[in-house]
């Protein structure tokens, strides 16, 4: 597979350029012409129909992917799903319910935390499931079922195009044990056109990491429901390449403590795509503003408004966080590249953490 860099700087945007073939890729490998689901063994879903909960496990983005594939494995498949940070399972294990399956979430297939997990969980005779971006990996090798996140080669640090790749891919296999009440083939093609859409806008980010980050030592994402999923996600993509200091959470926390931060000029990007809670989060936003933030909104076409930094084009509301997050991935990307910094290799980090 192609992992030169060709005409791009730099593989995170190569990458995050080549998230709309990524989720037509998927979709072509997991429905059939008919719109079928096909390529998921009976195996994996018969087991995990017998089971009363599932544990998703992982770590840095892969486990902010899970924190979004929760929602579909309970609104579609009805069965409860708790995310887990790998590092903290695999020393506080939590209490387990009677018919656990551990679904590991992992680019590499390598990360020593989430592998120390699945040794722990095999001896307990719990079943596992990976999903992996390297399918010839230890974790893909050594749990019982293996299923392809087919993002294709991740070069830059910053996973980007891995993490729609995994949320497209728990859709699917969510899909696979239940019934999401609509037509997830058609929507997944609405979403690579809708991705393209927004991956073809790089100048609008291009301005707005240069107008808002620039000179910045902190920034924050926030967001509700799933928003407070990518607002995490959002995050950490932008502080881990640009060293901006940036906290992604759930915009309702912004009261409890946060909001003393807000001074004069502080980037606040808000994502704004889940009808429920969008009128809370419209007051939040204009509650730091009044504090002086300098508050950037992307929202979804149905909740836009005027004055929003960007509108993301409407798909399903529960298939937004595979829009919501492109803006971010692109805001971290140049306002990386507007401070002169090596985005595809940040400081003090490696793609692959190999010891816990
Ligand atoms: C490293 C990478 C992150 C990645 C995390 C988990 O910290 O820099 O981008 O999300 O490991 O890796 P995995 O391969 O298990 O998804």
């Amino acid at each position: 597979e192609d992992t030169d860099k060709g005409a791009y700087p730099y593989y995170m945007l190569k990458e995050i350029d080549e998230q709309a073939v990524v989720a037509r890729n998927i979709s072509a490998h997991y429905f059939d012409e008919d719109g079928n689901l096909q390529g998921i063994p009976c195996a994996v879903t018969d087991t995990i129909q017998e089971a009363d909960r599932l544990y998703i496990v992982a770590a840095g983005t892969s486990y902010h992917a899970g924190l979004v594939g929760k929602r579909y494995f309970e609104q579609w498949a009805k069965i409860p799903t708790e995310v887990h940070i790998a590092s903290e399972f695999a020393y506080d294990q939590p209490m387990l319910s009677e018919k656990p399956f551990f679904i590991f979430l992992s680019q590499s297939g390598e990360t020593a935390d989430s592998r120390e997990v699945l040794d722990n969980v095999k001896k307990q005779g719990y079943p596992a499931l990976t999903l992996a971006n390297v399918m010839n990996s230890t974790l893909t090798r050594e749990a019982d079922f293996a299923l392809p996140v087919l993002a294709g080669p991740e070069i830059a640090v910053a996973s980007t195009k891995a993490y729609t790749a995994q949320v497209l891919v728990q859709a699917i296999l969510a899909a696979s044990l239940g019934n999401p009440g609509f037509d997830l083939k058609a929507e997944l093609a609405k979403v690579a056109v809708e991705i393209q859409a927004i991956t073809d806008e790089k100048e609008s980010f291009k301005k707005i990491a240069e107008d808002a980050l620039k000179d910045q030592h902190s920034a924050f994402y926030i967001g509700r429901g799933l928003d407070a999923a990518v607002a995490l996600e959002a995050a950490l993509k932008l502080k881990e390449i640009s060293y901006i200091q940036t906290e992604g959470f759930a915009a309702g926390e912004l009261k409890h403590g946060t909001i003393s931060l807000i001074e004069e000029g502080t980037p606040v990007f808000a994502l704004l795509t889940q009808s429920k809670t969008a009128g809370l989060l419209r007051g939040e936003v204009a509650q730091v503003a009044a504090r002086g933030a300098n508050t950037i909104v992307f929202a979804s076409e149905d909740l836009a408004k005027e004055g929003d930094a960007f509108v993301l084009p409407q798909v399903n509301e529960l298939l937004m966080p595979l829009l919501a997050v492109i803006p971010a991935q692109l805001v971290a990307y140049y306002a990386t590249l507007a401070r002169g910094l090596d985005v595809d290799r940040p400081r003090n980090l490696a793609k692959s953490v190999t010891v816990q």
